[in-house]
């Protein structure tokens, strides 16, 4: 079967939204694809891994003539590709050369919280270096790596603070999966900006508080990219690490793939698709087979009618193997009985964004979920099914289940482990989420100004012999 639907609710498209920057293709040549390069470790032994990122102003060439004043990770834009293998203990140096404050988040990592996670209460003051470690249980994923500095984090995101980070693990490297970085296994980031005089981005000038678009979309920090195909099966990591665009991806020709990843790791099984839609902070593994196609043939990735990526077509060996029926073995363990169904309304727009209700409090500890359990949380978008938006609701300190969507079926992509899901106006979605580590971590809406904005609580995981443990949260002014 091929799935040939966005799923999601038509209305709710931001295309809908009276805000919304429709997408211009650019005024400028074609460029390679940048690949973000490895980040090398500092040191490896068998069980351990030191690595530094270095969070730092820069300046990149994105378009003819001057070039952009940008920010990233060991780059001056976005950022070095972190692979972190399951079972080491990982050691790293955070580095803060930026003129102001921020953190390091690392967005779908199972670590505690709320100082290693690093959203709000974890700053790294400007000239500071902070050190963490934790030892890495997950399964291989594509998650990644993004500043958090409550209400910054938009700004500093669009700035270009974002990267990638693999998991690898012993399970996924037995797949027949291509995993060749940078030629078969490519990191695809869609993100979109608008250019102002002299190249610049100004943040201010095109805020929106339903989130900041752009008219211009960039992949991997690349303008008008195209990509060399030297091999029948490509994989693609895509991350929407847009502040606000849902992109609806689909191939020239209608080309069908296989969607083979989540959020959180390898599916049960491949969905094969030919359209996709992918809302912020969502990572989709998918594998194009390009096995139709021939030396010169141009292949091209679009959101509705813009070109992304161009693959270019180069000789290649045939590779006519067909992906097995089953990939990963999901476990999970069941609902814990008598545990309490967990409630979260996402509400309103534009400023008067809320959770719960109510706007993010630093200090406030909005629900709590023992260690080693597994409980259900019931997100429910209460925006207007006419006029709402589609609000892309994540946990940090897990990866969840998506049980059901107004007591329906999740949508067939959605059987892996997410960390983040779009739920549509009116529509409740069930997950069952456990936690593994005690600590205090943040759930919110992704589209980043509604996070800034307010629509953001925080919960504590905790172990039964110190329910209470205080930690150290920061508050706005301490900041
Ligand atoms: Cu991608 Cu709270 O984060
Ligand atoms: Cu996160
Ligand atoms: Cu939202």
């Amino acid at each position: 079967k091929v799935y040939t639907d966005y799923f999601f609710d038509e209305p709710a498209f931001n295309t809908h939204d009276g805000g919304y920057i429709p997408l211009v293709e650019a005024d400028a040549p074609q460029k390679p694809l940048a690949i973000p390069p490895l980040l090398k470790p500092d040191q490896e032994t068998e069980t351990d891994t030191w690595y530094t990122v270095d969070a730092q102003t820069g300046e990149s060439q994105l378009l003819p003539g001057a070039k952009t004043k940008t920010w990233g990770y060991n780059a001056p834009l976005l950022g070095q590709t972190i692979v972190f293998q399951d079972g080491k203990h990982i050691h790293v140096t955070l580095k803060n050369d930026l003129p102001e404050l921020t953190t390091f988040h690392w967005h779908g990592l199972n670590v505690s919280g709320p100082y290693v996670d690093g959203g709000c209460h974890a700053p790294v003051y400007p000239g500071e270096t902070k050190q963490i470690d934790f030892t890495l249980h997950q399964h291989a994923a594509t998650t990644w790596l993004h500043a958090h500095p409550c209400p910054e984090t938009a700004i500093q995101v669009w700035h270009g603070l974002a990267t990638l980070v693999y998991v690898k693990d012993e399970a996924e490297s037995k797949m027949p999966l291509p995993r060749n970085y940078g030629v078969d296994d490519i990191p695809i980031i869609l993100q979109d900006r608008r250019f102002h005089e002299n190249n610049q981005w100004d943040y201010e000038a095109d805020y929106d508080p339903d989130g900041v678009q752009g008219p211009t979309a960039m992949i991997n920090g690349t303008i008008n990219p195209y990509f060399d195909v030297t091999t029948q099966k490509v994989r693609l990591r895509i991350l929407d690490g847009s502040n606000r665009r849902e992109w609806r991806l689909h191939f020239s020709d209608d080309l069908e793939f296989a969607q083979v990843g989540s959020d959180g790791g390898i599916m049960p099984e491949p969905v094969y698709m030919n359209k996709v839609m992918i809302t912020c902070a969502e990572r989709d593994e998918i594998i194009v087979d390009f096995g139709q196609y021939h030396a010169g043939d141009v292949v091209t990735l679009y959101s509705d009618d813009v070109p992304l990526v161009r693959f270019r077509i180069h000789d290649y060996k045939p590779d006519n193997s067909k992906l097995p029926d089953h990939l990963a073995d999901i476990t999970y363990p069941d609902v814990t009985p008598g545990s309490q169904v967990h409630k979260v309304t996402l509400d309103g727009m534009d400023e008067q964004v809320a959770l719960n209700g109510k706007k993010f409090d630093m200090q406030r500890i909005d629900d709590r979920q023992q260690v080693g359990t597994t409980e259900i949380w019931e997100i429910t978008n209460t925006n207007d099914a006419k006029n709402g938006m589609v609000h892309p609701y994540h946990m940090h300190g897990t990866q969840f289940l998506v049980l059901s969507r107004n007591g329906k079926e999740p949508y067939p992509n959605e059987h892996g482990y997410k960390d983040t899901v779009g739920v549509n106006p009116q529509e409740t979605v069930r997950i069952k989420a456990k936690f593994d580590y005690p600590g205090v971590y943040m759930y919110h809406c992704h589209i980043i100004e509604h996070e800034d904005g307010g629509m953001m609580g925080q919960f504590q995981t905790y172990t039964p012999t110190d329910p209470n443990k205080k930690y150290k949260l920061m508050d706005m002014d301490t900041l």
